[in-house]
């Protein structure tokens, strides 16, 4: 069992808050694109004939592709990978991008789930952020899509903005909720270094929401979406039972990846690479045969504190039997010592052979993590 990420490295334009890698200039897509293909078939075996049951087109903005472009992708993956029949292939779009006619031809195609970027449903703040969309649209293109058929939608939203209210903090999650999606993945405003955000910040021009307001609106989105059925099964993300991103659940319990495409990541239990984060160069060494890529090699101590990193952020938590397989009984024996405060601060819990987090420790999960870390 493994997955396959992909990279797509265009934007039409760049948000204000965003530093994923992509850039503007879609006329280098046609090489970019026979890069991948080849790609494709340069790393065919370093998933050793796994199965893949997930794949996921990230960006940048994957709905720049046209269908046919998106199609051409997974039949190359079909030429070298057996692919699941129950795969979930998930494409993160753009609402702006989701035309009818092009919502009917992905409906068509292998993709069998939408990851929609609306950030908002107030105009005002789509439009500070740089949005291409408005929230009318946004609505639009979610009900154009049931329509078509998806039954597996997810949309991201952001809070913790500048200036936002808790009033309207609410409404963006009511919105959402009355939309019938299956998932949503809600992410804290993070100020990323080179953002305009970030510049506007360092400037003065804009107010950072404070930490009472934050703590409020990720209590809001809690209660919303547990009182609406969602299941919260990872810091930021939201789904009905059993519609999980298998894709990014599987990231959290340490799943062997292929990542294609510039500065996508790549992780087979022993080793981690990631390629060069500039499309030139990527497009040049892969058809050159040389990929521009580091590489790291994970030792114990790493795959341990990113396991318990990424585990502790999810409602399943750390699983006492993996660590005992994976790093031994000494070490589990040191982190149930180490975890025991935390449940005796009403922060955390045991439930069977499962140590998470509760609501209360969710609010601190970062300080918990890092205190938990083996150096
Ligand atoms: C890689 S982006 C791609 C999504 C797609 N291109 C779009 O814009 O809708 C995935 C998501 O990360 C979130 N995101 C990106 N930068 C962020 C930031 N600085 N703070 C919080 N969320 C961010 C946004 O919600 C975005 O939809
Ligand atoms: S949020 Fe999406 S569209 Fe905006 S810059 Fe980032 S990747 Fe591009």
């Amino acid at each position: 069992m493994a997955g396959i990420y992909i990279h797509i490295p265009y934007c039409r334009q760049r948000c204000y808050y965003c530093d994923f890698h992509s850039s503007t200039f879609l006329k280098n897509m046609p090489d970019f694109l026979d890069a991948l293909i080849k790609e494709i078939e340069l790393e065919k075996d370093y998933l050793a004939g796994e199965s893949i049951q997930t794949i996921y087109f990230g960006g940048g903005t994957p709905s720049v592709l046209n269908a046919e472009e998106v199609d051409a992708i997974i039949q190359q993956i079909s030429l070298y990978h057996e692919i699941s029949s129950s795969a979930e292939i998930t494409l993160e779009c753009n609402p702006d991008d989701l035309n009818p006619e092009y919502i009917r031809q992905l409906a068509a195609s292998k993709i069998n789930r939408l990851s929609i970027g609306i950030q908002s449903f107030d105009d005002r703040q789509l439009k500070a952020m740089n949005r291409r969309h408005s929230a009318e649209q946004a609505l639009a293109v979610v009900k154009g899509c049931q329509l078509a058929g998806f039954d597996n939608i997810s949309i991201d939203l952001i809070y913790g903005l500048p200036g936002m209210s808790l009033k309207v903090w609410q409404q963006n999650i009511q919105k959402a909720l009355d939309l019938k999606v299956q998932h949503i993945s809600a992410y804290h405003l993070t100020y990323e270094k080179g953002t305009v955000f970030s510049h506007q910040l360092k400037k003065g021009n804009l107010r950072e929401c404070d930490e009472e307001s934050s703590n409020q609106q990720f209590d809001k989105l809690l209660d919303m979406t547990g009182s609406a059925g969602f299941e919260h099964y990872e810091i930021s993300n939201f789904a009905l039972p059993g519609l999980h991103s298998q894709h990014n659940s599987n990231y959290w319990k340490q799943v062997k990846y292929l990542g294609l495409g510039p500065a996508a990541h790549s992780f087979n239990q022993t080793s981690r690479h990631w390629n060069v984060s500039h499309n030139n160069k990527y497009t040049d060494g892969i058809m050159a045969g040389k990929p521009n890529r580091e590489i790291e090699t994970i030792d114990k101590t790493t795959r341990y504190n990113e396991y318990l990193m990424t585990s502790l952020r999810t409602m399943w938590g750390v699983d006492l039997e993996y660590l005992m397989q994976e790093f031994g009984g000494p070490q589990t024996t040191l982190f149930e010592k180490s975890f025991r405060k935390y449940i005796d601060q009403g922060k955390a819990i045991k439930e069977g052979h499962f140590c998470k987090l509760t609501r209360d420790g969710f609010f601190i999960s970062d300080k918990i993590i890092s205190d938990l870390f083996e150096s």
